[in-house]
């Protein structure tokens, strides 16, 4: 079996455990270098995300809001959030394993690792989704991670910067933010399950941001660039927003790579 094919079947497949079930194996393939690599294979492109013909797409403002989570309804809608998130990271890793040519086997490996533990991430919110009676596709969504990869599919710097680098690591900085809204309520099983569930998803988003600072910075060196570039390909895809950061999570950040001195400039007042 061909990698780039594999990897493709995988990121057009719309049913979230067949989709599980493909990047498993491709995972596993890999893993046994059972895989062969035809890099000049052309780049085919999805016109709509893999997950469009199972939830309803809308605006980011029409997407339903977590207010409350101490009831089922309040989680289901929290659960269905960051469970769509997880779907769109899964594609977000094949994606940028698919695209990116003639790189070398260990950026390949890593990004399939990623989409593996995405899967595991999508699927532990999936089986908390059940208990509440809620399954992917019962509430609309909004494409803006779909979106960031589509704006970033022709550089490989620009897809390192804007998805691992900024988007994920800013899911670094949202997820203790929502673990410390959790345990404001009284403890319930329930809850108690959505922050384990989180905490992991938290410890492991570490490893590709970091995945993902690396890749960067080998395509930054390659270029001759500082990774001072980061700050203006951000500052082109999302204008004013990084100087905009609440409460940065310094800690996970420099575990991922980031340095002082980037944090700095984002606004963070003491680093080491
Ligand atoms: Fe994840
Ligand atoms: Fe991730």
């Amino acid at each position: 079996m061909e990698f780039f094919t594999f990897a493709w079947r995988a990121l057009r497949e719309s049913d979230p455990a067949k989709k599980g079930a493909l990047v498993e194996q491709l995972y596993t393939n890999l893993r046994q270098n059972a895989l062969t690599f035809d890099h000049d294979a052309p780049v085919e492109e999805l016109d709509e995300p893999s997950y469009a013909p199972l939830v309803k797409v809308v605006r980011p403002r029409d997407v339903p809001k977590r207010k409350h989570f101490d009831d089922p309804e309040g989680q289901g809608v929290l659960l269905h959030a960051v469970a769509h998130i997880e779907y769109s990271a899964i594609d977000l890793a094949l994606d940028s394993a698919y695209r990116f040519r003639h790189m070398p086997p260990e950026y390949y490996m890593d990004w399939v690792e990623v989409a593996h533990d995405e899967v595991r991430h999508f699927r532990m919110l999936d089986d908390l989704m059940g208990r509440v009676g809620v399954r992917y596709g019962d509430y609309p969504v909004h494409t803006a991670l779909f979106d960031a990869g589509k704006k970033t599919a022709g550089d490989l710097l620009e897809r390192m910067a804007v998805v691992p680098r900024y988007l994920e690591a800013g899911g670094l900085d949202a997820n203790p933010r929502i673990i410390a809204k959790l345990e404001r309520y009284p403890a319930t099983p329930m809850l108690e399950a959505i922050v384990a569930a989180l905490k992991v998803i938290l410890n492991e988003e570490v490893e590709h941001v970091a995945k993902g600072d690396r890749w960067f910075k080998r395509a930054c060196e390659e270029r001759g660039l500082s990774p001072d570039v980061y700050f203006d390909i951000v500052e082109r895809f999302y204008p004013g927003l990084e100087s905009k950061r609440l409460q940065l999570n310094v800690e996970a950040r420099r575990a991922a790579g980031f340095a002082c001195s980037e944090l700095k400039r984002m606004g963070v007042q003491k680093c080491e």
